[in-house]
């Protein structure tokens, strides 16, 4: 008997029509206020066998029609004035994705590799822990050379001395050692000297260093290298020029400037208006080369008699000030995301 009440209760419930806040409440007061809970009081004329099945049934009718009250109430609710439903507004703006950015040296860094790639460069790559040996003697540094101090050298061990490496031409020594010319690569790597920090001048940066070992390889082959980076890194009309310097491990050896473009007396595009890097001549410093000393070739078990090579080594953070005109070495290694939000 009272399991056939149950069930005309439910098609009751489920064919109920709530059209608005009046007939809901009156669905409310019917159903969960009166139906259900005297369904509820019966269970105890109910014979003990049925009980449980009684019990099942009811909660199932209460279950139904309190998902029929919330869900209707939750509609009306959201109806507005004018009648219309709007649970999502499809108008409001999202939620930003924040997304990251690249840091302008590794910007500048996958620059390099793509332009010395190019031209047939692989990439090598070494500890940034070394030996005297690989960082100085192979590389022709008598000892006691002041050549050695010059650098600046963070030493970690005396006899025998270990030391951060201080540039990437102990990478060159490296790759000279475990391969056969001809040969051609770059070296890109994070280098340190004890230096005070200033706006110009850091601990630590990086460098990308280059090679090229093969037969008849000369000065023009360097300087038409060097040239051909600078118009892909900074734009047409680049130009590169050469002076006289001195490194233990190249003859002759010269100091790589390049162009900084539309000079004027305000100051230049490249080297960042009004600080004027270049100091009114025109041309600023990015890096060092020269022809591989014969000695070298010899120390790292290449035969100086057939082969020649050239090599180079540039400042990444100086490229990377010149291309972006930024004026502090230390913008990037603080990690303010103001700066580093700007390289997109
Ligand atoms: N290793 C030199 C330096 O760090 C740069 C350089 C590399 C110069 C190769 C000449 C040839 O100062």
């Amino acid at each position: 008997m009272s399991l056939e009440k149950i069930q005309i209760l439910e098609a009751e419930i489920t064919n109920y029509a709530i059209t608005d806040k009046a007939t809901l409440e009156n669905f409310r007061l019917a159903y969960l206020k009166r139906e259900i809970p005297a369904l509820m009081g019966e269970i105890k004329n109910i014979a003990p066998e049925l009980k449980k099945e009684y019990g099942q049934a009811v909660n199932a009718l209460k279950g139904l029609a309190e998902e029929k009250f919330f869900s209707t109430q939750d509609a009306l609710e959201n109806v507005s004035e004018a009648g219309k439903t709007h649970t999502i507004d499809f108008t409001l703006p999202t939620i930003p994705h924040e997304l990251g950015t690249l840091h302008p040296i590794t910007l500048v860094k996958n620059r390099v590799v793509q332009i010395y790639e190019r031209l047939g460069f692989t990439q090598a790559d070494g500890p940034e822990i070394e030996n005297d040996w690989h960082n100085f003697t192979a590389l022709n540094f008598p000892p006691d050379h002041p050549a050695r101090e010059m650098q600046d050298t963070f030493f970690l061990e005396k006899d025998p001395d270990i030391a951060l490496r201080t540039h990437t031409s102990s990478v060159q020594v490296r790759y000279m050692q475990n391969h056969k010319p001809p040969m051609r690569a770059i070296m890109l790597g994070r280098v340190y000297r004890n230096e005070a920090i200033s706006a110009r001048a850091h601990c630590f940066f990086h460098q990308v260093e280059g090679l090229y070992i093969d037969e008849k390889v000369s000065m023009l082959d360097l300087k038409q290298t060097l040239y051909h980076f600078a118009k892909e890194m900074f734009g047409e009309g680049t130009t590169v020029r050469f002076r006289p310097s001195f490194f233990p491990f190249t003859e002759p050896s010269a100091e790589l400037d390049i162009s900084c473009g539309m000079h004027n007396p305000k100051g230049c595009s490249l080297c960042g208006g009004s600080q004027n890097i270049c100091k009114g001549t025109g041309w600023v410093e990015i890096g060092g080369c020269g022809m591989v000393d014969p000695a070298v070739l010899e120390n790292c078990g290449i035969d100086s008699e057939k082969y020649t090579g050239f090599a180079f080594g540039m400042g990444i953070e100086r490229i990377t000030m010149l291309k972006y005109q930024i004026k502090d070495l230390r913008l990037f290694s603080e990690n303010d995301v103001r700066f580093l939000r700007q390289f997109v």
